[in-house]
């Protein structure tokens, strides 16, 4: 076959290319057995996720922020079987999350250290909600998602995701800190990377609990600014505390129908990425109507790169083909969803990888 050679000498010019920086280079036979080891490897992701669920759920690096500690000491504190912990342990080190010494004791790494429940890059809620039945099922399905190019999550579910959020308070609730959580990490990072200082309000559209606002608004005492996003979710704000008192204002509905009227700035963070094409469009085109003609847009997402390197928004991309109707999309494709909302892009800033900030205006 004409496509099978040139891939076949890819491959094994990546494993030469590696080893010849490593050290000898190996025999044809052990190059493909470890290539083999690669792959099995990554058939096998799903239990490494598993494990990190399995010990974010349990608390396992709150145990350990004192000191180290065995796989026995830790099971009786937290009332789990001793020797299944320490294989579940003992395969997390190979990654770097936790650490065994000789003695058998586990230490607190710095990969493992957002596991811990408290500080403000915690990422204990969101790794614990993203391993429940909900995602790990819908991830199951994903042929039946790429087969028919529909959401897994609805066809076994039988509703939209956000609507089953709204039916099941546990899990809303849960869903919603995790997102928080998550959002905590690069908020300061979007209120660093934008200047704030030549305007007087914004509006987050779809600012789940705040958490965003809550970070411009630490940065710009000169600011005002209200969240906004459904009734459930606002309900649960974290804007009030001391230093943002008088400049907040909180407001519930639906962004499909209208949003608050007359910001200098309005936030979309980490929204079009949850929805289809055209109802990106109808959530750009009500903050459109909202905004005065001298107001900016930023949309704030994963923007994915070309090429064949990892990228946190292809991630997303997959995660959400089998939870929600939307998609990681490239700069060019979020600028085509603005264009055909009636805005015109003015610049692109990368606050991170998980959020590049688009600036837009009204067109005229
Ligand atoms: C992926 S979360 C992003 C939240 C927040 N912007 C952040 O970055 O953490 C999407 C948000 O859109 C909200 N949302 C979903 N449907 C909505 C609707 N019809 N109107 C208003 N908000 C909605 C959800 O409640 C959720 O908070």
């Amino acid at each position: 076959m004409a496509g099978a050679r040139p891939e076949a000498a890819a491959v094994s010019k990546t494993t030469s290319d590696q080893h010849a920086a490593d050290g000898p280079v190996p025999a044809p036979a052990a190059a493909a057995q470890s290539t083999t080891g690669e792959l099995l490897e990554l058939a096998l992701g799903y239990v490494y996720s598993a494990a990190l669920h399995t010990a974010a759920r349990f608390g396992i690096a709150d145990h350990l922020v004192d000191g180290p500690r065995t796989a026995a000491e830790l099971a009786e504190a937290i009332e789990v079987d001793g020797p299944y912990l320490y294989r579940l342990l003992r395969l997390l080190a190979t990654k770097g999350v936790f650490r065994e010494d000789t003695e058998g004791r586990f230490h607190l790494t710095a990969l493992a250290r957002p596991l811990c429940t408290d500080g403000e890059r915690s990422l204990r809620d969101y790794i614990t909600v993203r391993g429940e039945a909900v995602f790990w099922e819908s991830a199951g399905r994903l042929h039946e998602a790429v087969r028919t190019g529909t959401t897994a999550f609805e066809r076994l579910y039988g509703v939209p995701f956000y609507d089953h959020v709204a039916a099941d308070p546990a899990f809303g609730r849960a869903f919603n800190s995790s997102m928080a959580a998550f959002s905590e990490t690069l908020s300061n990072d979007v209120a660093e990377a934008w200047d704030f200082s030549q305007v007087k309000s914004a509006v987050d559209v779809g600012g789940g609990r705040g958490g965003l606002l809550r970070a411009i608004l630490r940065r710009n005492p000169h600011m005002t600014g209200t969240l906004f996003d459904l009734k459930s979710v606002v309900a649960g704000h974290v804007l009030d505390e001391p230093g943002l008192e008088g400049r907040w204002t909180v407001a519930g509905g639906d962004f499909f129908v209208s949003v608050p009227a007359g910001a200098d700035v309005y936030l979309l963070k980490h929204v079009l990425a949850s929805w289809p094409d055209e109802d990106c469009v109808r959530i750009l085109r009500t903050c459109r109507a909202a905004m005065p003609a001298h107001a900016r847009l930023l949309a704030v997402n994963a923007m994915i790169p070309p090429g064949n390197d990892p990228h946190p928004g292809k991630t997303i991309d997959l995660l959400m083909m089998t939870v929600l109707n939307g998609k990681g999309r490239t700069r060019a494709e979020y600028e085509a969803l603005l264009t055909a909302a009636g805005f015109t892009v003015t610049r692109v800033l990368e606050a991170s990888p998980h959020a590049s900030v688009m600036e837009a205006v009204a067109t005229a």
